[in-house]
């Protein structure tokens, strides 16, 4: 690193720069807090390096990368035409590789010349680190738009150490089968030297996968060599930068809400996308209003779910299909002075966020598939612990994995989840502060420090491709 690392730098493997890719750059100074971009963003102060990410479409593409802003470190962009953006990212990416790796296979829409897109984007992405990289540079691709990356660096004999964390989850070995790529899928991932998940149940779907590929070996010490090169699959779940967190929470002024007096506040924060299970959401809180002690007190489920992807068909079938379940919902439990669901399909800004997180009594975060949700750590980080609300999690959160404590529900099973809103508006202070507390000692430890420092040590130490080429040879 160019200008001091963490404390994890080993004497034996010298680092560079920290080159990241990620499709999504922040255009301005600001970076806009939360999510993949804000844990970039806090890496890189961190660690100092470069930053490489998608430009807003033009007309043509050039191969040169261009320098933006300015700041603790150096963010540039690669190009990318209005035909690219609409193939590669809304087609590829977002209509092949996202419904495929949340188990929707129903939703793919493939077409051989999204797929040609994609690898004209991740070659050039290649070729632009290839220009740059100085043999010490640690290379850290993020996240599905970039899956090609690493073997296209290896074909161009980019010896460096690469690293790519997948923030979605992982399919399985059958459902994988639904990809056209499907035998594509091994070379690319042995191209890294660490493959990094989310979670372990992430672990086993790659590990499924890989078995499925004949040139593909697991070692006694659980990584795995491919053609020769030795890589490792690993969990990495990501984290929240708690602390500043809480504290945006406790300061946040609330906005005003027109709530029944004191009325528990049910609250939901997502992209509007269908992985988020919010459908679900809607229909188990109209099951539950359904069977509400008439004489308790009123609550508002608040649902926050700004548009998203809005031009890929499954994103606009998604919203329709919200606005009706929300309305049915409304028309049929609404009273003269009571909206039991308000759904704001809209962005609002996230210390406004920060603050309904620390007022809501119940967090509804129950999504049919999920690499992580920080949702629901960022609601854990802003609550009062002496007074502290209830965490609502699905299953197939990949939170789930660290969070036991909150309360599960299978988001498909409307009648339980119903039961599980009960619950949660009942809980008993004593029980709402064990549950919090444990799962706050979760999201103040394994925090978005404590991700990058664990992702980037395990690459600083994997051994070096070159060495690696020597000794297959
Ligand atoms: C998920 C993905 C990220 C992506 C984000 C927002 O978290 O894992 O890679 O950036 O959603 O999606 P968008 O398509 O708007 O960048």
């Amino acid at each position: 690193m160019a200008d001091g690392g963490s404390s994890e730098r080993e004497e034996d493997s010298p680092r560079g720069r920290l080159i990241v890719v990620s499709n999504r750059i922040p255009k301005g100074n600001d970076v806009p807090a939360g999510g993949l971009v804000h844990a970039i963003d806090d890496a890189l102060r961190r660690t100092g390096g470069l930053w490489i990410g998608a430009g807003e479409p033009t007309d043509e593409a050039g191969s040169e990368l261009t320098k933006i802003g300015d700041g603790a470190y150096e963010r540039h962009t690669f190009a990318i035409t209005h035909e690219e953006h609409d193939r590669y990212y809304l087609g590829y990416s977002n209509a092949v590789l996202w419904p495929l790796f949340h188990h929707r296979s129903d939703l793919l829409r493939i077409y051989e010349r999204d797929f040609e897109a994609y690898v004209q984007v991740n070659r050039r992405v290649a070729r632009a680190i290839a220009r740059i990289a100085e043999p010490d540079d640690l290379i850290w691709i993020q996240d599905y738009h970039f899956l090609m990356v690493a073997h296209e660096l290896r074909a161009l004999g980019v010896a460096n150490r690469v690293g790519l964390f997948l923030h979605i989850p992982f399919p399985t070995a059958s459902e994988v089968m639904a990809l056209p790529q499907v035998a594509m899928l091994p070379a690319w991932v042995a191209a890294h030297d660490v493959f990094g998940v989310q979670t372990r149940r992430d672990v086993g779907s790659v590990r499924e996968v890989l078995r499925e590929d004949p040139k593909c070996q697991i070692l006694n010490d659980g990584t795995w060599v491919r053609e020769g090169r030795v890589f490792s699959v690993l969990a990495f779940p990501i984290g929240i930068d708690a602390e500043s967190f809480a504290r945006d929470a406790q300061n946040a002024s609330l906005p005003r809400l027109t709530l029944q007096g004191n009325a528990p506040l049910l609250l939901g924060v997502d992209r509007l996308d269908y992985s988020k299970g919010l459908v679900d959401r809607f229909e188990a809180f109209g099951q539950y209003l359904e069977h509400r002690d008439p004489d308790s007190p009123k609550p508002t489920f608040l649902q926050i779910a700004p548009t998203s992807r809005g031009d890929v068909d499954a994103y606009r079938d998604i919203r329709e299909k919200l606005d009706q379940t929300a309305g049915a919902i409304n028309g049929r439990h609404s009273e003269l002075d009571w909206t039991p669901l308000r759904y704001v399909n809209r962005h609002v800004d996230r210390t406004v966020i920060a603050g309904l997180y620390r007022r809501a009594d119940v967090c509804l975060v129950t999504p049919l598939a999920d690499g992580m949700n920080l949702v629901a750590k960022e609601f854990v980080a802003a609550q009062d612990h002496e007074d502290p609300g209830v965490l609502v999690l699905s299953h197939f959160a990949g939170a789930a994995e660290q969070f036991q404590q909150a309360l599960m529900v299978n988001p498909f099973d409307h009648h339980a989840f119903a039961l599980a809103i009960d619950r949660a508006l009942r809980m008993p202070l004593e029980e709402r502060r064990e549950r919090h507390a444990a799962l706050r000692e979760n999201v103040f430890t394994e925090t978005i420090g404590w991700w990058t420092d664990a992702f980037l040590a395990r690459l600083a130490r994997a051994p070096r491709a070159l060495d690696q080429i020597m000794r297959s040879i």
